[in-house]
């Protein structure tokens, strides 16, 4: 059984994460997890999500309707937007959204995140695309969001900030880290004259190796129906190939995975 008081705790301590990492402004951002198929812990709106303990985080069913919450808080105003990941995703257990700087600023300039830099981003991300701009709070933004959920596990939002999803709490967190990483580094790297992209080989490489691994969750390298016949697939597709997405059954967690492959990558590429 599932203890909610631990996991209420965990909550408290990724919002304090994103809050010291400035991934969130003031009251901005918003962490959910499900329990069981009924029943989801989330942020309350309006809160500093760096500064909650336990007693702020609500519950709710699967349309979103309040099942607790203690007086004076209410569930995020976003909380449709993570029900309709739950909803469509069944493998995921967590939903993250934040506002970094450079993910957003790249969400704000309509520039998605599709240049492959550095294996890590490559493995663990493909690339993150932008879901049209929605209001906050309406349907629009789950619409907008709905359309890349098959095929990727992070999603700019345009003029908004960013979305990442996984089968915990700290791995949908981590995605959201890698998400900013990744935008950091293109933007710095731009400024540095442009980056040296990885070659369409190279990146199929990388993907062979996640797909080799089994890697939970979705990602281009699963996209493309070619990569089932195991011819080479690629990159920016963006789920235009056909999306014929393999979605895979390991067991071993994302974040020993990404490091043991790493490790593989590196001296594969000879870095
Ligand atoms: P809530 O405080 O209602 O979760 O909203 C914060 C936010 O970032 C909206 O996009």
């Amino acid at each position: 059984m599932v203890n909610e008081y631990e996991i209420k705790k965990e909550i408290c301590d990724i919002g304090k994460r994103i809050y010291n990492r400035g991934m969130v402004a003031s009251n901005d951002g918003n962490i959910s997890v499900k329990l069981n198929d009924h029943e989801f812990l989330c942020t309350p709106t309006g809160v500093s999500k760096g500064f909650m303990t336990p007693e702020f985080i609500c519950k709710v069913d699967e349309n979103g309707n309040v099942l607790q919450a203690n007086k004076g808080f209410k569930p995020s105003s976003e909380i449709k937007m993570h029900m309709r990941v739950y909803k469509e995703r069944p493998d995921v257990q967590s939903v993250v959204h934040a506002h970094p700087m450079y993910a957003t600023a790249f969400a704000i300039a309509g520039i998605p995140l599709t240049q492959p830099i550095m294996p890590e981003a490559v493995i663990a991300l493909g690339c993150v695309p932008i879901a049209e701009y929605g209001t906050p709070s309406t349907e629009e933004i789950p619409n907008a969001v709905s359309k890349y959920l098959q095929h990727f596990d992070a999603v700019l939002l345009e003029n908004h900030g960013a979305l990442a999803y996984s089968d915990s709490l700290l791995s949908a967190y981590h995605k959201m880290e890698s998400v900013e990483f990744y935008a950091q580094l293109l933007f710095l790297s731009r400024q540095l004259g442009g980056p040296k992209e990885l070659s369409k080989q190279q990146v199929e490489r990388l993907y062979e190796i996640r797909r080799k691994f089994g890697m939970k969750g979705k990602h281009p390298a699963d996209l493309c129906p070619n990569a089932k016949a195991g011819l080479p697939s690629c990159h920016t597709c963006g789920g235009n190939c056909g999306g014929n997405c393999a979605s895979s059954s390991a067991a071993a967690s994302d974040g020993d995975l990404v490091a043991e492959i790493t490790k593989k990558v590196m001296k594969e590429l000879g870095l």
